[in-house]
């Protein structure tokens, strides 16, 4: 297996690992009766998943080795409500520096199939970290009343990202 192919196996279990940790904070929110908050991160779960799959069907494509790996356990337990969206937000910035580094790695390697294949990721993560980042933001004004937040969410909800139509495909369908 190349350094690439290994590497981006590496960062399906990321993007496992990104899963997880976004139901545990759906679930979080869930339990405290903050629908809307949970909702958008059950959503963010679903989509966190397909990127994977998206790893997955590259690998096939490419007639590389796939090695699912296992993933680490998400954080369950916040200060407040606020931590779940600070935590998501460095997550986001983490995967962001991860998917430069593949990208580099495949220039190095000349894998330039899949440094196009990556654009993508490099687009939707932009498009993740402000979306996260203005999250913060309306979770910290709100913090006091949270159901200012849930208002807000309930009439944010429902618009599509642009970048839906040119995804990669995922592994089995995109869910
Ligand atoms: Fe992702
Ligand atoms: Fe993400």
């Amino acid at each position: 297996m190349s350094t690439f192919a290994h590497t981006l196996n590496e960062q399906v279990g990321y993007e496992f690992t990104a899963s997880q940790q976004y139901i545990a904070i759906a679930a979080y929110y869930d339990a405290q009766t903050l629908p809307q908050l949970a909702a958008h991160f059950y959503r963010q779960a679903v989509e966190e998943r397909n990127h994977a799959m998206m790893m997955v069907q590259y690998l096939l494509d490419a007639d590389q080795e796939v090695a699912i790996p296992g993933v680490d356990a998400p954080q369950t337990q916040f200060a407040d409500a606020v931590a779940p969206v600070s935590l998501a937000l460095a997550q986001e910035k983490r995967v962001t520096a991860q998917i430069v580094e593949l990208v580099k790695l495949a220039r190095e390697e000349g894998e330039l199939v899949g440094e196009q294949f990556l654009h993508w990721f490099l687009q939707e993560q932009r498009e993740e970290v402000a979306s996260m980042t203005e999250l913060l933001t309306i979770v910290e004004r709100g913090k006091d009343n949270l159901l200012h937040v849930e208002e807000h969410l309930g009439r944010a909800a429902g618009g599509e990202s642009p970048l839906g139509a040119g995804a990669p495909p995922a592994a089995g369908g995109a869910l």
